[in-house]
């Protein structure tokens, strides 16, 4: 076996230098997987950490989408938390009570007279935001790249699993956790199962192909590996109607893929799991683990999601344990770089594509 091929080096992983740098070059300068946009209800806003750089996410009145930085233009207050999905159609400043729309608009200004400053030269300072079929993206570049040119480089993935119908679903559930590990170190153990066996006893059984250590089935050619139990993406039978559109051998398989920088999809007939990754350190990441499946499913009598959460919690969690184990391991003085094997071809992708992003 070669093992030439190298991992990232000990710094690459915990230094705040090399985090400086990512922020920079590849997540303040592409585009950044923010939310699904069926989150924001009109009237609505939430706030996502673009590594660092608080953004503010608002849908108006008329349904349109918009994207700002998260600061008052009075005396630059952070102007609304973290989180706070709700609105009332409108974002007050909490410490002189600027009011501003929710397409940016600055609409008031209390205790000044209409002429101390002009309202019309203040709206929010707006990020550039993009949406396609229901994922949004931001971009906190003065310049973003063209956002389709940006897809077909970075979501090849995503285009591939275009068919099922992204766009028509809906969030059911949402979890979060935090991880003490590297973003990079959660990517790539994503990349690879060559410790599905040993980490993830329920999800081999689930996913026989994975106990070769592949990602995926050579003997096909879609990308796509077979449930063992039919279309159900949990450690129970859950009988769901498939995805609209879903035919096939798609209706029992389970694909997975990668949204450069900072997230991961898992799609089966009957459900979408959209993985996504706040940065907030060399060694700290946020993530969010979001549910879909078809409105129609959603609103059927008795419809519960926790089986297909649950198990998929768990192997989150399993995932997270050794990705926290890799962080503590990769800071060692010993470490300088580690290996790669020919069945980590995908972890080796990610390293090429995250080098060329970063520059080098
Ligand atoms: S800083 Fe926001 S109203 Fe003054
Ligand atoms: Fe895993």
């Amino acid at each position: 076996m070669r093992n030439d091929t190298h991992t990232l080096t000990s710094h690459d992983y915990v230094s705040d230098e090399i985090y400086a740098l990512e922020r920079e070059r590849i997540f303040h300068r592409g585009w950044f997987l923010a939310c699904r946009a069926d989150r924001l209800g009109r009237g609505n806003r939430t706030v996502v950490d673009v590594v660092g750089e608080s953004v503010l996410i608002t849908r108006d009145l008329d349904g349109a989408l918009h994207a700002f930085a998260n600061v008052c233009r009075h005396r630059g207050a952070r102007l609304c938390d973290a989180r706070s999905d709700s609105g009332q159609g409108s974002l007050m400043c909490p410490y002189h009570a600027w009011t501003y729309a929710l397409d940016g608009r600055l609409i008031a200004t209390p205790h000044l007279d209409d002429d101390d400053i002009d309202k019309s030269t203040l709206p929010l300072w707006p990020y550039s935001l993009a949406e396609w079929e229901g994922f949004v993206f931001v971009s906190v570049a003065k310049e973003p790249p063209p956002f389709d040119a940006w897809m077909r480089e970075h979501c090849a993935d995503l285009l591939r699993l275009e068919r099922f119908g992204f766009g028509g679903l809906q969030v059911a559930a949402t979890t979060e956790c935090e991880i003490a590990t590297n973003w990079k170190i959660v990517v790539e153990n994503y990349q690879e199962c060559l410790h599905c066996t040993r980490v993830h006893p329920e999800l081999v059984d689930l996913v026989p192909a994975y106990r070769s250590g592949w990602v995926y089935d050579h003997d096909r050619s879609d990308g796509g590996v077979s449930l063992s139990r039919g279309n159900s993406f949990a450690s129970v039978p859950v009988h769901l109607p498939l995805l609209p559109g879903v035919e096939g051998i798609d209706a029992s398989s389970y694909f997975g893929g990668t949204i450069f920088p900072n997230a991961f999809i898992d799609v089966t007939g009957t459900s979408v799991i959209l993985s996504t990754l706040f940065p907030k350190g060399p060694g700290h990441t946020t993530m969010t683990m979001e549910f879909l499946f078809a409105p129609a499913t959603i609103a059927a009598p008795g419809f519960d999601p926790t089986p297909i959460v649950e198990f998929n919690e768990l192997v989150s969690a399993q995932d997270n344990m050794v990705c926290e184990r890799v962080q503590l391991g990769v800071g060692s003085k010993a470490f300088d770089h580690g290996v790669l094997s020919p069945k980590d071809d995908l972890v080796v992708a990610f390293v090429r594509h995250y080098l060329a992003a970063r520059g080098e």
